[in-house]
Formats: structure tokens, sequence, C-alpha cells
């Protein structure tokens, strides 16, 4: 148990070009305990705002619920290094604020590192968390909590005037110190040049094979949410499993074959 040393932003970083870094997000104790079995790092998205909130954004989200889920997910895993996301809000304003809420983060949660999104104009703050003792993954191309100002979760950079705006917040996430970035939803060709342009792993949600790694929301790869975007592949259909699961109780409970003989309790012998 204690043997198995939990893998660091280091041993992250350390991985450019080399074997697939392997990561999902989790939010609870029962699904992190399972994904600490595969992953390299386990990320506590903010996206936990719409999959466990039922949130239409993950603009709401804030530090208090990143700090509850991030302590359920380091407290069922022992080998993934556990990102947790830094919720909209709570890291803008200035490299002060951002120390704050990062240090918030790491101390109470025991986490390895945290996440936040934008490029160039988060550079100056990327820096000052890094040389503080902060790891820092970036997260570039499609960032959810810019919905507002985008329009919608639309891909970025699938015509050529976008990709000198995405290549240079790529090159200042990199420039500035982060172990490494999020390249989300981005044209095939732009993944490729951000990823041989930068000499951290890129982790692609989106961003095709070209990537050094690769993310996926867990509950979207299991079949529990509705609709997912085009990028989402679902390997399981969970969903199915519990309305199956759930529906044969309801009909166990109204026909009173549930419970059974060997779920009740006797009398003790006296
Ligand atoms: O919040 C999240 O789940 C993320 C991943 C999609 C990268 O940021
Ligand atoms: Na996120």
């Amino acid at each position: 148990h204690s043997l198995i040393k939990r893998r660091t932003a280091q041993d992250i970083q350390a991985r450019k070009s080399g074997e697939p870094i392997v990561s999902l997000t989790a939010y609870t104790a029962a699904m992190a305990g399972i994904v600490d079995e595969v992953a390299d790092f386990i990320l506590v998205g903010d996206s936990l705002g719409m999959v466990v909130y039922g949130l239409d954004s993950t603009v709401p989200v804030t530090l208090e619920m990143m700090i509850l889920h991030g302590q359920a997910v380091m407290r069922a895993t022992r080998q993934a290094l556990i990102v947790v996301d830094m919720p909209f809000g709570s890291y803008e304003e200035s490299r002060e604020q951002a120390l704050r809420s990062a240090a918030r983060i790491l101390k109470e949660t025991g986490c390895g590192a945290v996440k936040l999104e934008g490029g160039a104009r988060m550079a100056d703050t990327i820096r000052f968390l890094v040389e503080r003792g902060v790891p820092v993954m970036g997260h570039v191309g499609l960032t959810p909590q810019a919905v507002n100002t985008l329009g919608g979760f639309k891909a970025q950079g699938r015509s050529k005037v976008e990709w000198p705006a995405i290549l240079a917040d790529a090159e200042a996430v990199a420039q500035a110190g982060a172990f490494a970035m999020v390249v989300e939803a981005v044209a095939e060709p732009l993944a490729v040049q951000i990823t041989e342009g930068v000499a951290i792993p890129t982790i692609g949600i989106g961003a095709s094979m070209a990537c050094d790694g690769q993310i996926l929301v867990l509950d979207d790869m299991l079949g529990l949410t509705g609709r997912v975007p085009k990028f989402v592949k679902t390997y399981g259909n969970l969903a199915a499993e519990v309305r199956r699961a759930v529906s044969t109780y309801a009909e166990e409970v109204k026909a009173r074959r549930f419970p059974g003989q060997e779920h009740v309790y006797a009398l003790k012998a006296e």
C-alpha cells in the first residue's frame, strides 16, 4: 500500500513524446477508486457542475464544491496524481487571488496540482503560482468557463485565421512553467502544431491522436450523461444498467419479493 508512490506533476511532465498519458475525470470516492487503477492522473474537473449538479455550464461552480470533491477523490486514491480544477472567478482577478485559491485547494485536499483555463492572458498567473510551489496544468483551445463570451461550446481552430492566437496561448502556458496542458476541442492539424510546438505534454480532449495523452469526462464515456460531444467515445452503458437495476428493485418491492429471507434479521438465540 504505502510502497506505491503517488505520481507527481514532474512524472507527468517527463512523459512528453513518450508512452501516452492516460487520464479521466472523477468526482466521487467510489468512481475515483476504480479510475485510480488505470489513470496516470485524475482530474477533479469543474465539469462536475454539469455532470454531478445538473448545471448548464461550469460558471456557477464554487471553490468549496471543488475542495469537497477533491477531498473525496484524494481519500479514495493512492497512485494517480490528483489535479483539481480552479473554478470560474477564483483566479482571474489577480495573481494573488489565484495563489490564495490554489493554496486552499492544495492545503485542504492534499492534491498534487491545480488546473486553470486560459493562455497568454493567464501566463503571469501561472508563473507566479509555479514559482511559489503550485504545480499548474494549463487548458487551451475550448475553455468552457468562457462559454458566455465564446457563444457556446464550439470547436476551436477550424479555420486557420484562429491558429496564431491559439498557438500563442499554448506557447505562453508552456513558457510560464505549466507541467502539462489540456487541449480541448481543436481541429486535428492545430493539435499537431501545438503538440509539436510545446515542450510539455498536451492532454487532448477532442484534439485527436496527436496529443501526448488523452482525457475524457468519466460520466460521458460511461454512458451516464444524455447528450455528449462528438469527441466522446462511450465505452460503457451505465445508464441502461442503472435503469435495469432500479426497475427490477421497484418491481420486487411492489410484488413483495424483496426483501427475501436472506436480507432479514432473526432474533438472537437467548
Ligand atoms: O472539467 C473538466 O472535466 C475538464 C476536462 C474536460 C479537461 O476540464
Ligand atoms: Na474543467
